[in-house]
């Protein structure tokens, strides 16, 4: 990280929370994709699955820790359960990552307690020590997430978070798991865990949340001003019901207004220091990616990356744009990886439009797997007169996962 100033650490949770969302599993070799496409765009943790869960998620992870945890590459982090047996199959899995670790969590609301857990306070309050200090002895990197924080109380969760920093967590993470908040009180909440929670100065703030009502970006927002450091978040939000915060909505919020973040970092407002470390141009190739291998479709109006985002269609609005783009538009679609190349692919197309084409989408292919997909190309523009860019994107994904 080529930087003095303080940043926003961007953990990645496609591959763990955002599978989670019906119908998006992924095999091993598309984890691994998607893991690798994540390293490029920058992201500083992959969450790359639930170890315990399924021999498949524990060598997804395993796999990942191998090839994509590298020294310079993003933390490799498996989640846990808080007990004995998730936490050290998550450390196992994670061990081949140069940089590893652990998220384990277990539930502080009252109506988790009460009727999911069966257990007392004390009783939660205890295993989150307990499991911390267990998790410890495999890494140095622990995060602890107690789940439902969002409608948790909050003088027990700062018990919780307290016990969980002293037994050795280095991230505490704040999840509104059923996306029940609203920015004005997860901003509080977060504010409260800084003034309330006497060793918060040794942990890092994350937050976590779901977009139950649409809420989730704002949240984050809202937390980041009161003192959190890490966003949880997934490529196009996919993930449990409505799904996770989306990290291209966060980062790319925190750039088009850093004037209006930058003092909440110390920073003078006109710092044009980024406040991540994302390469935003990798932005758009990764959504396609993400939404080719699970087969969530993202919606034309979806911010950043939908199709419509920097669409303009009525007349007032292309004329203004075409004055000057910044009368409709506050930021510029190449800063997210979108070409304003007009070039249209058919079947007169040769090789040198294909592989131009394809490095502006932002794939490198060697020269095997191009020649292989030009003819699989030239076979799909016989029967259309256009091939869009997901044509493309699926022919070429065919070709890497068959490489
Ligand atoms: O939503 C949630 O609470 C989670 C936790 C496991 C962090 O996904
Ligand atoms: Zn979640």
């Amino acid at each position: 990280m080529n930087t003095t100033q303080e940043r926003i650490i961007i953990f990645d949770t496609t591959l763990r929370d955002g599978e989670q969302c019906p119908g998006a599993t992924l095999n091993i070799d598309e984890k691994l994709t998607i893991a690798k496409q994540l390293a490029r765009l920058g992201v500083d943790v992959i969450e790359a699955g639930f170890a315990f869960a399924s021999p498949g998620d524990f060598e997804a992870v395993t796999k990942i820790a191998q090839l994509v945890g590298t020294q310079d590459g993003p933390v490799i982090c498996s989640l846990a359960r808080a007990r004995h047996e998730d936490i050290q199959t998550a450390a196992e899995a994670i061990k081949p990552a140069a940089k590893g670790r652990i998220h384990t969590f277990i539930a502080t609301s009252d109506i988790h307690l009460k009727y999911k857990l069966k257990k007392t306070k004390s009783e939660v309050l205890a295993i989150a020590e307990e499991m911390v200090a267990y998790a410890k002895t495999f890494t140095n990197d622990v995060e602890f997430s107690p789940e439902d924080a969002g409608r948790s109380e909050p003088e027990f969760l700062y018990q919780v978070l307290e016990r969980a920093i002293a037994a050795g967590a280095t991230t505490v993470n704040i999840p509104d798991t059923v996306g029940y908040t609203t920015p004005t009180e997860f901003g509080a909440l977060i504010k409260g865990i800084k003034e309330n929670v006497p060793n918060i100065d040794q942990a890092i703030i994350s937050v976590h949340g779901h977009n139950d009502l649409g809420l989730a970006v704002a949240n984050f927002l809202e937390a980041v001003k009161n003192g959190a450091r890490q966003l949880e978040c997934t490529i196009n939000g996919i993930g449990e019901r409505a799904g996770n915060a989306a990290l291209e909505e966060l980062v790319m919020g925190l750039h088009v207004r850093r004037q209006y973040f930058n003092p909440f970092f110390g920073r003078p407002s006109d710092c044009e220091e980024s406040l991540t470390n994302i390469d935003t141009r990798q932005i758009y190739k990764t959504s396609r990616l993400v939404s080719n291998l699970t087969g969530m479709l993202v919606q034309p109006n979806k911010a950043i990356v939908g199709a419509n985002a920097f669409a303009h269609e009525s007349g007032i609005h292309q004329d203004g744009v075409l004055k000057n783009k910044l009368t409709y538009e506050i930021m510029d679609a190449q800063l997210v990886g979108l070409t304003e190349n007009q070039i249209v692919l058919g079947k007169h197309s040769g090789r040198n439009a294909f592989r131009t084409r394809l490095r502006e989408l932002g794939y490198e292919l060697t020269e095997t797997e191009l020649n292989k997909a030009f003819v699989r190309f030239k076979e799909v523009a016989d029967k259309k007169k256009e091939i869009s860019d997901w044509d493309l994107e699926a022919i070429v994904i065919d070709e890497i996962q068959q490489a």
